[in-house]
């Protein structure tokens, strides 16, 4: 938990991190030497960031999911030179939700994500502060950042060996960068804020013993109630956070979330000697998709493409100095993402728009489900789908939107859109 006096320094930098035990291995991490911090600020305050690039190579610092004026926002046009800093001052505009940050310059953003920089940021605010939910860091609210890796046989990450143009998958787990991790939980309600920061992996996230949970927010906010759920998905960029009860268990039980195929993502032991007997409530947002909104023609079309190197959106692979689409400030469009099938049938895009969060007014012209009726900024499009959605910048400047499978942003599957 980085302090926050208005001032937040971030500095991207080297080191070495013990992963394996007695082994060092060469990471990047934001103040620290591998992944980063998680950063509070609270709506209406206005902050600095004071950013420093202390690797050996360029980098960007861009805020992901936060809604912030485009000459802030780190995109690839915002480099740092080894040993530059700079000033990123905004007013937090927006409701609590669970951000991270991230480096994004051209053709590097992949590698050093991979190498480890990433970090999150908790935006709180009245509502946030006064619900009766678990929100204390690190004993009952926890940030579970998820990336899988693949290591050299001496434990280094060699990202040009392992690169896979089609996104780089690792076989080793990590979660907030730690090997075979383990989490010790209260009897109690707890509260998983999920992160998938892997490049290319999708993750599914159940409970070993079959129970439910409820998830209480998407990227960019609350829902309006807690939904039930018996599993989530989540792809590269997406976030959830999901309320899960342990009191019911018995000290000694084996508790683990897993992923699709029960292989065990992060188990969990109990404190008995941790309780809290918060009851979630019934209504924790007010969210909402207008009629107006719902009518709202498309003016907007995307058609994602591709595999590999020769992915593209509408035909066209990412120009630094080509702006795609404009957009009033302030004024709601209708964006419709397609996926389109390519003779082997495709893959799951992570669609991601930079600045924004948005709202999924239909998927395949049916309402979205229940989980994913609340503030969005990255949103998975499957083979074949169309995913409208209701996009509004609240503020001016040029901003990404593309394939979060970073790889495939690195191949080109990007564009800018200026908000005027
Ligand atoms: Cu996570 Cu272009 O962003
Ligand atoms: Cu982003
Ligand atoms: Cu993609």
């Amino acid at each position: 938990l980085q302090p926050n006096n208005g001032v937040v320094d971030i500095i991207a930098q080297q080191g070495k991190t013990e992963i394996f035990e007695g082994v060092e291995t060469e990471t990047y991490g934001y103040n620290g030497s591998f992944l980063g911090p998680v950063i509070t600020v609270n709506e209406g305050e206005t902050v600095t960031f004071r950013t420093n690039n202390k690797l050996s190579e360029p980098t960007t610092f861009h805020w992901h999911g936060v809604e912030i004026p485009g000459e802030g926002d780190g995109g690839p046009h915002h480099i740092l030179k080894p040993g530059a800093t700079e000033e990123v001052k905004f007013t937090v505009k927006q409701g609590a939700s669970t951000l991270w940050f991230h480096p994004h310059p051209e053709g590097a953003t992949a590698e050093q994500v991979y190498k480890g920089l990433a970090g999150l940021i908790y935006v709180e605010d009245d509502n946030s502060k006064n619900l009766a939910i678990p929100n204390e860091y690190g004993k009952n609210d926890f940030p579970l950042v998820f990336q899988d890796r693949q290591f050299t046989e001496d434990k280094q990450f060699d990202y040009q060996a392992v690169l896979n143009e089609d996104g780089t998958i690792g076989d080793t787990l990590l979660v907030n960068g730690t090997l075979n991790p383990k989490l010790t939980v209260g009897k109690e309600k707890v509260r998983l804020r999920l992160l998938n920061g892997s490049n290319a992996r999708n993750y599914i996230f159940k409970l070993n013993t079959g129970d439910k949970f409820q998830q209480i927010a998407t990227d960019g906010g609350f829902l309006n109630k807690p939904t039930i759920m018996s599993e989530i998905s989540l792809t590269p960029g997406e976030r959830a956070e999901i309320i899960v009860d342990f009191s019911k268990y018995e000290a000694k039980s084996n508790i683990a979330l897993v992923n699709e195929e029960d292989t065990i993502l992060l188990p969990f032991q109990l404190d008995e000697h941790r309780t809290n007997s918060i009851k979630i409530p019934e209504s924790l947002n007010d969210y909402g998709i207008t009629e107006e909104e719902k009518m709202l023609p498309v003016t907007k079309k995307l058609e994602l493409f591709g595999m590999g190197t020769m992915v593209s959106i509408n035909d066209k692979q990412f120009d630094m100095n080509r702006i795609d689409f404009t957009q009033k400030q302030g004024e709601t469009e209708i964006w419709e993402i397609y996926n389109k099938p390519d003779m082997m049938g495709g893959m799951t895009h992570p669609f991601h728009i930079h600045g924004t969060q948005f709202k999924i007014v239909s998927i395949d012209g049916k309402e979205p489900p229940a989980n994913l009726q609340g503030w969005k900024d990255t949103v998975s499009v499957e083979p074949d789908q169309t995913i409208k959605l209701a996009v509004k910048f609240n503020n001016k400047g040029i901003y990404m939107f593309h394939c979060h499978v970073l790889e495939h942003e690195e191949n080109g599957m990007m564009g800018q859109v200026e908000v005027k």
